[in-house]
């Protein structure tokens, strides 16, 4: 069965991000995948409202009706979910971090019962699949460009949010991350992730 891959893509239009999340999607379209992609730069949404709706009962979904609704279910439905992000001001764009806090939504109502170690957390530690809503399986693809040229800043961002993806019931996630792309037309075709962005596409979705 093809695989369904969803794009979110943070950031601006026709820049650096996208191009490499383009590259992703096209190698994943070319190995039979179905590619639903979300640029939340053209969305209206709001963050979590922290109402508790989706941990009290009174429902299973997020209980806010906007751009992100259609958004979180075809994560939910999805096998693999890109997050594709330029680096603002040491961390995910703005626009990525209000769709991660809806993702709370994900969380069963007794995730808190099956919390990982946030100390000691390695990738690869198995967190009952419990806390989560999700279907187990899913995987997910972190694209992280910054301008900077030092090459090994901002390595902590994957570091921080991929205790919270597995907590959040996503099996695996991979990680494709570059600095010193500057400008629009940064990313270029003999950029050294375009090769990587396109093995991965493969492997995940042939
Ligand atoms: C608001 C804003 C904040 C930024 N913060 C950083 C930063 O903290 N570190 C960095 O290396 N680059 C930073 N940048 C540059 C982007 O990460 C850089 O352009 C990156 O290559 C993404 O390219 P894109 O915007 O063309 O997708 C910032 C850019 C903007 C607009």
């Amino acid at each position: 069965m093809s695989k369904r891959v969803v794009c979110i893509l943070a950031g601006r239009d026709g820049g650096n991000t996208q191009r490499a999340a383009e590259v992703f999607t096209g190698a994943a379209l070319k190995a039979g995948a179905v590619v639903k992609t979300f640029a939340l730069r053209k969305l209206h949404y709001s963050g979590c409202l922290g109402c508790m709706a989706c941990k009290n009962g009174r429902s299973e979904t997020c209980v806010i009706q906007d751009d992100l609704t259609e958004a979180l279910r075809e994560i939910a439905a999805g096998d693999i979910t890109i997050f594709a992000s330029p680096v603002y001001i040491g961390d995910v764009c703005g626009q990525l971090k209000l769709l991660f806090d809806r993702m709370y939504s994900f969380f069963s109502p007794a995730y808190k019962d099956y919390q990982p170690d946030f100390v000691s957390y390695r990738p690869g530690i198995k967190i009952d699949q419990r806390a989560s809503r999700l279907n187990p399986g899913k995987q997910i693809v972190f694209i992280s460009l910054h301008g900077l040229d030092q090459k090994n800043a901002f390595a902590d961002i994957f570091d921080r949010y991929e205790p919270f993806w597995n907590w959040l019931g996503f099996s695996r996630a991979h990680l494709l991350r570059s600095g010193s792309v500057k400008g629009v037309g940064g990313f270029t075709e003999s950029h050294p992730m375009v090769e990587e962005l396109k093995i991965l596409a493969r492997q995940l979705c042939g």
